[in-house]
């Protein structure tokens, strides 16, 4: 190497090293608690979803970190869109990874426009209900203990209407579907898995679907911003070809699935046979998953360790020289033992040559545990942020 390119590269190390120190103050100084919330936006609250970032993370990042403006930001584990909505709301273009598909549906919704006509669509599905007479009920497993017979036929004529609509309206009317379901049944609420009486009939199926397209449109409607393009691909993360981004993610912002903790599949495991996926196989790519670590040749800690692995490998070749690492995790309990997932995702950072450059711990505000059952009770969350070096 010459003498010149020696100087250019020690030169750029440098300015690495004052870019890290001044992100790691930047990042010290938040409060990762975010006890006040100082703007909700709208989008937030469409449908539910266990376990989701309040705004205010990924937020913090994407305003935290020197990021260049062509620079791709990649939630890997993208949930219902948070990362890819603040990544939009910024002006950068997105990339958004999860296995279970209504978390898709909401990340694709939340990143584009009202679709045009929209309201000619949501009338037609209302019609079209009132007018079909005889409807197959899908094959359900169990469907007879959580849905009354009037509901489930209800429910089959509206998601048929659906179905029937033009493909680019069908994404806001599934997910407007998809965030009645669990009203319109007998489960006690989001996160009560009893099966109650309650006061619901037939008409109700359809005047909460229209009631929900309505605040969906108004939550979608509300954004002033720019929608720059968000990727969202349905699959599992350690399978999926990202040849195509490779190089051109600026900073990787996620909240991976904690072993043993949620099960995002159960959770939305009859949202997602009404509208026609299978919930069991998602189960079985689930990571994390708690059948998991009950079955014969169960998962262990160790299982996580090699499925971080993996991930990063892939980060490795995605990130750009400089790109940035986020990560919030919290800790698993596995058979009785206390698993830090925290130091699993900084070591296999590190073992892809991944610099740390913060590490700090947040709490878990118990107003906002509604989703954290017992077996998770999770209370705090490590903060890691990593750095691919310059070359
Ligand atoms: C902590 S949640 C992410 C929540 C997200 N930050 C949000 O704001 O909604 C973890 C996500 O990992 C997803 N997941 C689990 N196993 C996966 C896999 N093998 N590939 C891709 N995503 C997976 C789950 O479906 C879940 O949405």
């Amino acid at each position: 190497m010459s003498e010149a390119s020696r100087e250019s590269l020690s030169r750029i190390d440098e300015e690495f090293s004052t870019q890290n120190s001044e992100a790691a103050l930047r990042l010290s100084k938040i409060d990762w608690d975010f006890k006040v919330r100082i703007v909700t936006n709208e989008i937030e609250n469409v449908h539910p979803y266990p376990a989701k970032f309040i705004s205010d993370l990924p937020a913090a990042f994407l305003d935290s970190l020197p990021l260049k403006r062509d620079s791709i930001i990649l939630d890997p584990f993208c949930g219902s869109g948070t990362t890819v909505a603040e990544a939009q709301r910024r002006g950068y273009s997105s990339l958004g990874v999860d296995l279970n598909p209504i978390a898709c549906l909401m990340a694709r919704v939340k990143t584009s426009a009202v679709p045009e006509n929209i309201s000619d669509s949501i009338s037609n599905v209302c019609k079209m209900m009132d007018k079909t007479a005889d409807i197959a009920i899908p094959p359900i497993p169990n469907l007879g203990h959580w849905f009354k017979r009037p509901i489930q036929v209800a429910l089959a004529r509206l998601t048929a209407a659906v179905d029937a609509m033009p493909e680019g309206h069908q994404d806001f009317l599934r997910l407007a579907a998809s965030s009645i379901i669990v009203r319109v049944s007998n489960q006690e609420s989001d996160t009560r898995y009893a099966a109650i009486e309650k006061p619901v009939n037939a008409s109700d199926v359809q005047s909460h679907f229209r009631r929900s397209c309505e605040r969906l449109a108004s939550a979608l409607a509300v954004r002033t911003y720019e929608l720059l393009p968000a990727t969202i691909i349905q699959s599992d993360l350690l399978e999926v070809d990202l040849d195509a981004f490779s190089g051109r993610i600026g900073a990787i912002i996620t909240s991976p699935p904690y072993p043993n903790a949620y099960e995002y599949w159960l959770y939305h495991k009859y949202r997602m046979w009404w509208l026609g996926h299978d919930p069991i196989a998602v189960k079985e790519k689930e990571i994390g998953a708690r059948a998991h670590f009950f079955k014969k040749n169960r998962h262990t800690s160790q299982t996580f360790v090699d499925q971080m692995s993996r991930a990063f490998e892939k980060f490795q070749s995605l990130l750009m020289p400089g790109g940035w690492v986020c990560f919030v995790v919290g800790r698993s309990i596995i058979h009785g033992e206390t698993i830090d997932n925290g130091a699993i995702v900084q070591e296999a950072g590190e073992r892809t040559g991944l610099k740390l450059v913060y590490r700090g711990e947040r709490n878990v505000l118990s107003s906002r545990k509604s989703f954290n059952l017992s077996h998770a009770n999770i209370k705090k969350e490590k903060v890691i942020v990593m750095r691919k070096v310059s070359s």
